[in-house]
């Protein structure tokens, strides 16, 4: 039994010199500012859905800081709080409600939130139904995606370098009470990472709200963090607008193996991968722990290969 069970990810937190620039290239990314802004040294950016804010960012060197869980209820924090020694505290970031502040065993920044106030959902790119080969619901109707940014609507998952997978894993479930989609074999009884989801019970939940991996060289870091975009249309015509910008693009776009997603990988002005996806694997508390290899990691299902610069 785990102390919570996390309901998802809520957002990701930097550390970078320029708030201006990182509000610029969000905002080109497909977020967009928070109705509020408690701190002039601080810039919340959010998406389309409900959550207060999906991206934090403060002044100073470049730096990942943490990223945040959302509990269900402040009654789970107090749980949390108990287990951990840490401490229950109100929040006066966008959003308000409450956190608890933790560092996982190798020193990434885990926050958790409950009681959040939800934000008006804001509109996405007008959505017409696509057609295909078996359906063809779009009838009578012309399909215009127009140009621009994508829609960024939330961040679906982040994805975590560890130097032991067993214990970052061990750490995870038991306080969250995520459960294995994938765990990513290197041979016979030797587990290097896994994707893991929340436990929703029969709601269906994204194939990986967080992925551990623990690389050759044992670095613990940030590997990425993914914003799910309104649907592929959204996807491509971001990826457009980021490349018109001259923004460095990392890899994409593609369809991956685990969680099926289709993938669009960019570098922010610091160098952090952010990840636009759309149109993943959704699983229920009753899907069972599959084991898969290396390669269903790096391959894909279409699309270019994975650069270098992605592993390690
Ligand atoms: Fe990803």
């Amino acid at each position: 039994m785990s102390v919570i069970k996390v309901e998802d990810v809520a957002f990701v937190r930097f550390q970078v010199p320029d708030l201006k620039r990182m509000e610029q290239y969000l905002t080109d990314f497909g977020m967009a500012l928070s109705s509020t802004q408690p701190n002039p040294d601080k810039l919340y950016m959010r998406g389309r859905g409900t959550g207060p804010f999906v991206h934090a960012a403060e002044l100073g060197e470049p730096a990942f800081k943490a990223f945040g869980f959302r509990a269900s209820s402040v009654d789970d924090l107090a749980k949390l709080a108990a287990e951990t020694g840490a401490k229950v505290e109100a929040s006066d970031e966008p959003g308000g409600g409450s956190i608890v502040r933790l560092k996982d065993p190798d020193g990434h920044g885990v926050e958790v939130v409950a009681g959040w106030t939800p934000e008006a959902e804001l509109p996405l790119q007008e959505h017409v139904a696509w057609n295909n080969a078996h359906l063809q619901p779009r009838q009578r109707l012309v399909k215009r995606t127009g140009a621009g940014s994508a829609t960024v609507v939330r961040l679906g998952h982040l994805v975590l370098n560890v130097s032991d997978f067993r214990r970052a894993e061990n750490w995870y479930k038991s306080l969250f009470g995520l459960l294995t989609s994938d765990e990513i074999m290197a041979g016979p009884d030797v587990s290097i990472g896994a994707f893991m989801r929340c436990d929703r019970g029969d709601q269906p939940t994204d194939h990986h709200t967080l992925a551990l991996a623990s690389l050759p060289t044992g670095a613990a870091g940030f590997n990425h963090a993914a914003f799910e975009v309104g649907d592929m249309d959204d996807l491509m015509r971001g990826h457009n607008h980021l490349k018109a910008i001259g923004a460095e693009q990392e890899w994409g776009v593609g369809r991956h193996f685990l969680g099926s997603q289709v993938f669009d990988y960019w570098r922010d002005p610091w160098g952090f991968t952010l990840e636009h996806w759309t149109d993943g694997d959704l699983f229920t508390a009753d899907d069972a722990p599959r084991q898969a290899s290396i390669q269903e990691v790096l391959d894909v299902q279409w699309g270019p290969a994975m650069p270098a610069s992605m592993t390690g």
